[in-house]
């Protein structure tokens, strides 16, 4: 069975339980700040554990894309080494939620991989939670009691907390755990020693293959467990490990899923796969990233410094790095993967095929720009090398090469080890913790468990409607960071619009009894719209009147509404290839990135603005259909984005013949809007453009603020009519003029240098030239330096001169002075420079300074020379 059809007999088999399949929601997370990525099946429904949500479908079952590379489930380091560990793998996952429970999951589970899958029942073992007294947690007898009826006694076995009680995260929802494991060793291995010796012992040959939690825990910020009102059940299957088991290999990267890649690698890099261990571990290693980069990327996570693009970033430099050392791959070859991935893949995941050329492009930048940076990494290295006295290389300098040039320790090592030198790996060490110390600093937020004041499952969203309404607080809680201490505030109802799809939240206060507690901004943790303030209202529990910003609010919908009319002439002046890729949508301006691959003309960029204008002077009527279907919405003519979630029931905005899926708010007509005004535009990726545009009051000032630029320059040229030719004419004979000047300097220094050759001092072995001139241009003073270089032997040269007002000094070292008598340029121009109220750097033979106070020059210049005759 191919991992495609594998993928499809689960489905059928829990449709045939009565579950609802749901598609995976995006690798990416965008509404819940406890995570980037994410990290198992249940984080789509953490609001339904929770209760915070209304169960809709009892039963679901999917298969969720996961990347688990930061926070509590960080596999990255083993990816590679070990034949199945992944960063970004497949969970198939069936889920009771307040439905079925422990008995129903354990019949099913075994009846799928026993009855349907044919895995025999002699190599399963399941595992149940042994129970935790310091957590006051019992032995799950109950667990135990379904697993001995579908499976011999023998084969239970219990497991600690570490193993059987999952945890998403610090706090949430949780519970005991059943593993199923799976024993694939050949008979003879089998009987030799026992599979329950095996399990969790890192065998790659005995490997978990299945959890199921049964979830009926909280866990509170303080610690503590609360039971939860329901029960509900969350199993999480490793689809690549079932692969394997299916298809009777030993290593994930044996399937189908895996193998199309691992050939084409071997075939780029002329290494065959299975020869040698360090090739293979590279193999799998750029296998497994690749799959991880793509399908960020596929879903809207472009690679950066920052968050979630730094994690994907490090991914893929890990990835070019394994093919640098290990595969000869000095070119970017990453790219030429993507091909075999979408055509693998593309049929369960239409992303991948969508958006190849795209992922391609990105993948390709990236590449390059990491192969430069290892480039000038190894070239520090060999410096550091050919310097280093000693076998034993600074812990700090392999950490800066870390750090900044993405070196891992081993490559360093690696290289090292061929100049007989090692790093130092104690330092490298401290100083890797201390920097791991610095960012969980910078990046603690603490949060209190809510303080639930009235139960309320559903949190109305009244917001389209209405601008203020009454309103209870039904929970509240503290949260730090930063320094900063702050209350997030969920209502019973809200017009707040909490941020999302790149419209930044509503401000506004709440009153009640005289006392007005600001709103400072609004944000969405999954399904709840949070409120924060600074202060908690004295009587939390009294009727608050909740009054949303409104001016502030229709500037946003001016340039949301933007937004769409952009999108859409986009759209038809440069082509339906392009697509959004990210958007902010604020009072001020709007920015709005978007798949393209060329860089956007003038002409279209009028063109683009001339149809929004004309979009928004047609006064267009909103048209807003909400809680229809997404293939209703799809055939009204919207297009689903990748990278986004949606339920069972979306919301389309349209105008004229934009429609989009949207929850945002907008403005009743285009009318409002008034003008736009596109103010600039740029690439922000490979193949990603970024326009940033200003609509209605602040698009006005704008081109009143260029107008006036305009009228100023026509004012400082007196009587020229002709603007524009008086500009070209300006810029001609500047041209000229510095062609001269440049002549002149060159003349200037030939007799600067005549003169100075004359006034050579025989100082302490060197011949030291020491003057104040008068050439105002550092270039020409460099010029200068370097000719004095080559006509002069054992030069020590410190030249000093008033350019622009500021003072500039030069000094210049023979080469053989720098290394016999050990002077460094770079150490006496610092010194030196104090006098001239500055400071400089350069290199070791010639360094240069500028100051503010050129009455110092003279002084300098003395105490260089001071500093010479002592050498
Ligand atoms: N939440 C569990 C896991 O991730 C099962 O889905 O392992």
């Amino acid at each position: 069975m191919d991992s495609n059809q594998l993928r499809e007999v689960f489905f059928k088999f829990f449709k045939s339980k009565q579950h609802y399949i749901v598609p995976s929601a995006p690798m990416v997370v965008k509404n819940d700040p406890t995570l980037m990525f994410t990290n198992a099946g249940m984080n789509q429904f953490k609001d339904l554990f929770l209760g915070n949500s209304p169960v809709k479908h009892p039963r679901i079952a999917n298969t969720q894309k996961c990347l688990r590379v930061s926070g509590k489930h960080n596999d990255l380091e083993e990816v590679g080494h070990d034949t199945y560990h992944h960063t970004m793998f497949e969970m198939l996952g069936n889920w009771s939620f307040g439905d079925y429970f422990k008995k129903e999951a354990i019949y099913w589970g075994i009846e799928f991989l026993v009855e349907i899958l044919n895995i025999p029942k002699d190599r399963i073992y399941a595992t149940i939670f042994e129970g935790n007294s310091d957590e006051n947690l019992e032995r799950d007898e109950e667990a135990y009691t379904y697993w001995s009826e579908v499976l011999d006694k023998k084969r239970i076995l219990t497991g600690s907390k570490k193993d059987n009680f999952w945890e998403m995260g610090d706090t949430g929802p949780c519970g005991p755990c059943s593993e199923i494991h799976v024993d694939l060793r050949d008979d003879s291995e089998r009987k030799k020693l026992d599979g329950s010796e095996l399990i969790n012992k890192n065998h790659p040959l005995v490997i978990e293959i299945w959890n199921l939690v049964f979830i009926q825990y909280n866990r509170k910020s303080d610690g503590k467990l609360e039971s939860l009102p329901n029960k509900h059940v969350d199993t999480g299957m490793g689809f690549e490990r079932l692969c394997m088991v299916v298809q009777n290999k030993q290593s994930n990267y044996d399937t189908d899923i895996f193998q199309p890649l691992i050939k084409q690698i071997s075939q780029i890099a002329g290494i065959q796969y299975g020869k040698d261990e360090s090739s293979d571990i590279a193999m799998r290693v750029v296998a497994d990233h690749l799959r991880a980069i793509s399908f960020s990327i596929a879903d809207g996570q472009i690679p950066s410094n920052i968050k979630a693009g730094y994690v994907i970033r490090r991914i893929l430099r890990r990835a070019v790095r394994y093919g640098y050392t290990f595969l000869s791959q000095s070119e970017p070859f990453l790219h030429n993967l993507v091909e075999v991935l979408a055509k693998n893949m593309g049929g369960a995941f239409p992303e991948l095929k969508e958006q190849q050329e795209l992922i391609e492009k990105v993948i390709y930048e990236e590449e390059i720009g990491f192969l430069k940076t290892l480039d000038t990494g190894m070239h520090l290295l060999d410096q550091i090398m050919t310097k280093s006295q000693s076998e034993i290389i600074d812990g700090k300098v392999a950490f800066e090469l870390y750090d900044t040039y993405g070196f891992p320790l081993d490559l360093t090592e690696l290289i090292l080890k061929e100049n007989n030198q090692v790093v130092n790996r104690e330092e490298f060490e401290q100083e890797m913790k201390n920097q791991k110390e610095r960012s969980r600093n910078a990046a603690v937020v603490e949060t209190e468990d809510w303080i639930i004041l009235k139960e309320d499952n559903v949190e109305e969203y009244i917001g389209y409607q209405r601008a203020e309404s009454d309103i209870f607080i039904t929970r509240y809680r503290k949260v730090k960071s930063k320094g900063k201490e702050y209350y997030q505030l969920v209502f019973n109802i809200t017009p707040f619009y909490a941020e999302s799809g790149g419209q930044i939240g509503d401000t506004g206060y709440i009153e009640a009894d005289g006392e007005r507690i600001s709103i400072h901004d609004t944000i969405k943790e999954n399904e709840l719209t949070i409120h924060i303030t600074s202060d908690l209202p004295q009587k939390t529990t009294e009727k608050f009147h909740a009054v949303v910003n409104l001016d502030r609010r229709n500037l946003i919908s001016n340039n949301h509404t933007a937004t769409h009319l952009l999108h859409h002439a986009l759209r038809e002046v440069l082509g339906s290839h392009v697509e959004q890729k990210g958007s902010l949508v604020t009072p001020d301006h709007l920015r709005f990135d978007f798949s393209h691959f060329q860089k956007i003309t003038d002409e279209e960029i009028i063109k683009i603005e001339t149809i929004v204008n004309k979009l928004i002077r047609a006064n267009l009527q909103q048209e807003a259909r909400t809680n229809i279907t997404l293939e209703e919405a799809q055939e009204s003519g919207a297009i689903a984005l990748f990278g986004e979630k949606y339920g069972d029931l979306v919301r389309t905005i349209k105008f004229g013949s934009s429609v989009e899926l949207c929850g945002g708010i907008h403005v009743k007509a285009t009318g409002q809007i008034g003008f736009f005004k596109i103010i600039t535009e740029g690439a922000i990726a490979s193949g990603i453009r970024r326009i940033e545009a200003m609509t209605a009051r602040k698009a006005e000032q704008y081109i009143q603020e260029q107008i006036n630029l305009v009228k100023e320059i026509t004012s400082q040229i007196k009587g020229s009519k002709d603007l524009l030719q008086y500009i070209r004419n300006l810029v001609k004979k500047n041209t000229r003029l510095n062609k001269r000047l440049e002549a002149f300097e060159r003349d200037g220094v030939k007799l600067v240098m005549k003169n100075l050759l004359t006034k050579v001092n025989r100082i302490n072995d060197m011949n030291v030239i020491a003057e104040e001139i008068r050439i105002p241009s550092a270039e020409r003073i460099k010029d200068l330096a370097f000719q004095l270089k080559k006509e002069v032997k054992d030069l020590f040269l410190i030249l000093g001169a008033e350019v622009d007002g500021k003072a500039n000094l030069a000094i210049m070292i023979s080469d053989n002075l720098v290394k016999g008598k050990e002077l460094d340029a770079r150490i006496i121009i610092k010194e030196v420079a104090k006098e001239i109220k500055g400071g400089g750097g350069g290199q070791p033979f010639f360094a240069t300074a500028g100051g503010q106070d050129p009455s110092g020059i003279k002084s300098a210049i003395l105490q260089a020379k001071e500093i010479v005759s002592k050498a």
